[in-house]
């Protein structure tokens, strides 16, 4: 059976954050304040918790100033409106992100338009999606988990992705969509693949590179994976684990890891691949805000 690399996000991650908590000594030093990011927590959903409090952990880590404000489920549309509005008018605030999801009677939508683009660490505003749509990677801040898989990708297949047959499983707003659009700008042939898309199983055969980000657990078998193939698992699904006890659960990803192993060349595990990466880059695109932001004012 041939080796499968082990994509190792955590470390890949660590070393970007190191990087970016010395390049925030510098900022710091530079601009006599550290890069502020403020995160929204609305409600309590347990998985978004644990996200978050690993955002600010991170963020206080590299040097930046943090901001963390949780708002109960039933929260008044205004409040929350008001509150975005109050952080992207402080000049000191560099980066906001509202932790998705929102309670059903939040406009999603309309919440995070009130993000100026310059501030919108998550690349979600309209202005950024478009940006992204049309080629422009530069400038823009691109979504964090799609840039983080593209990343990991990359450090098994070298910079050069053109050419590649590529398969994004899923295409949410904060996944799936700007995946594809990272891998067509790398010159990737790209296919999204969704819950209505048919034979999906010869599809994702076909594909040299698979992005999976379904949502659903272990839903991409070992024998959907092509024998060599890239598979970077976005999956964060946790599922009852009985044989670790009554109660018990463990996080599987979107891929069958134990049957991917001897047929992938390389994949991502988790937890510990696509995750640190979410949050490093989140890191980055906050620096990368923060330093365009001081630009433009002094
Ligand atoms: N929920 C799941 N992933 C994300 C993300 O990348 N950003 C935000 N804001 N919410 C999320």
């Amino acid at each position: 059976m041939p080796e499968t690399h082990i994509i190792d996000g955590k470390a890949i991650a660590a070393e970007l954050t190191d990087d970016i908590a010395r390049q925030t000594t510098a900022f710091t030093h530079e601009n006599g304040a550290p890069p502020c990011l403020a995160v929204i927590l609305v409600g309590d959903d347990a998985a978004s918790a644990v996200y978050v409090r690993n955002k600010g952990r991170t963020a206080a880590k590299v040097g930046f100033r943090s901001i963390q404000e949780t708002l109960p489920a039933d929260v008044a549309d205004e409040r929350l409106t008001d509150l975005v509005k109050a952080l992207d008018a402080d000049d000191s605030v560099h980066g906001i992100l509202v932790q998705l999801p929102l309670p059903a009677h939040i406009d999603e939508a309309k919440l995070l338009e009130l993000i100026s683009p310059e501030k919108d660490v998550d690349g979600f505003h309209p202005v950024n999606v478009g940006r992204l749509a049309s080629g422009q990677t530069d400038g823009a801040l691109t979504p964090c988990t799609p840039a983080g898989s593209v990343m990991l990708a990359k450090s098994y297949l070298g910079n050069d992705l053109s050419g590649i047959d590529a398969i994004v499983v899923g295409r949410s707003n904060i996944v799936g969509k700007p995946a594809a659009q990272l891998l067509l700008a790398e010159n990737c042939t790209v296919t999204i693949a969704h819950s209505r898309t048919t034979d999906l199983k010869s599809k994702v055969l076909a594909a040299d590179l698979v992005v999976a980000a379904v949502g659903r657990p272990e839903m991409i078998r070992g024998d959907w994976i092509k024998p060599g193939a890239c598979v970077i698992d976005v999956g964060i699904n946790r599922v009852g684990a009985p044989d670790l006890g009554a109660g018990k659960t463990r996080l599987v990803g979107d891929v069958a890891f134990a049957e991917a192993i001897g047929v992938a060349g390389a994949i991502t595990p988790v937890p510990g691949g696509v995750g640190p990466m979410t949050i490093a880059m989140l890191m980055a695109n906050t620096l990368k805000a923060a330093k365009a932001i001081t630009t433009k004012s002094n």
